[in-house]
């Protein structure tokens, strides 16, 4: 069932759990996160960034993302993770997406809220639903990085103007995780969460989740957090089992046998992570 992000993040809101947003560059990505949504019955959204548009191009991930989608039993929205550019935003809608991100954290505030604005009129005209992020996620999501120094953390007075003079649907916001793997341990500023949470009243985002310890995860979510972010976990996990596979079978040339183990151990992890944010059992008619 193909919804927006909007239906699916103010359910979460309303019912206190998150939605994992898984992002995928194939085919076998799309189809191990759906079986691990209808087997976990979680409502979920697959998303793409950058990296993964320019791979396997806006239409072939907007096609696979939408059959999944339209035969699952369990509601699924498709999602731009990290757009850009208004022009790549405006052909993600026209090829089907039901929900997508501006992501204007590199300008100044004014500016973030005139670029997310614009964004906002165009896409809730097509009944599209719109993140935005304010402060800055370090890490590197595909072509976006942001330098551990250059790393700030979302002001809560800053976050309730944002939110009022954009009207966007969800926020992303950075307090204390960063895109790709950690050298230690995150340390989330769970206040930060709490704050915002409370002054916005509406479903907030926690990008860079994968390594983020299973408890943080779980204090995150309790306090308000309504979509997690997860990509380099189930890279990780696709390339454990390909190399395993690769390993012991050195002679077998087909891809369906070198991959298939893959999308499998994928189905896993990712429900593993349904059941850790709280969506299993929430999929709704
Ligand atoms: P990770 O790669 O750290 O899971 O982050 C994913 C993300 O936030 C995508 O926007």
């Amino acid at each position: 069932m193909l919804v927006t992000g909007k239906a699916i993040l103010h359910h979460a809101h309303e019912n206190e759990y998150a939605v994992g947003a898984f992002n995928v560059n194939n085919m076998e990505q799309v189809q191990a996160i759906i079986e691990a949504a209808e087997e976990t019955k979680s409502p979920v959204i697959i998303q793409a960034s950058q990296g993964g548009l320019q791979y396997a191009g806006v239409e072939y991930i907007a096609q696979m993302a939408k059959v999944a989608a339209e035969k699952a039993s369990v509601p699924v929205a498709i999602h731009l993770d990290h757009g850009t550019d208004f022009k790549q935003i405006m052909l993600c809608i026209r090829n089907g997406f039901t929900s997508v991100m501006i992501d204007g954290s590199h300008y100044e505030l004014e500016e973030n809220i005139r670029k997310t604005k614009q964004i906002v009129e165009m896409a809730h005209a097509v009944g599209v639903s719109v993140e935005a992020e304010l402060g800055k996620i370090g890490g590197t999501e595909d072509d976006i990085s942001v330098d551990e120094k250059d790393a700030t953390y979302t002001d809560p007075d800053e976050a309730e103007k944002f939110v009022a003079e954009t009207g966007i649907d969800s926020l992303a916001i950075a307090v204390g995780t960063a895109h790709g793997p950690y050298k230690g341990e995150p340390k989330l500023d769970f206040d930060r969460i709490k704050i915002i949470k409370e002054r916005l009243n509406m479903p907030i985002v926690l990008h860079g989740s994968s390594g983020v310890p299973e408890e943080s995860i779980k204090k995150a979510v309790s306090l308000g957090i309504n979509k997690i972010n997860i990509d380099t976990d189930i890279r990780m996990v696709f390339h454990k089992a390909v190399k395993e596979f690769i390993a012991s079978n050195p002679d077998t040339y087909d891809p369906r046998k070198i991959v298939g183990p893959a999308r499998k151990a994928m189905k896993e992890v990712i429900a593993e992570k349904m059941n850790m944010f709280g969506s299993s059992d929430k999929a709704w008619k």
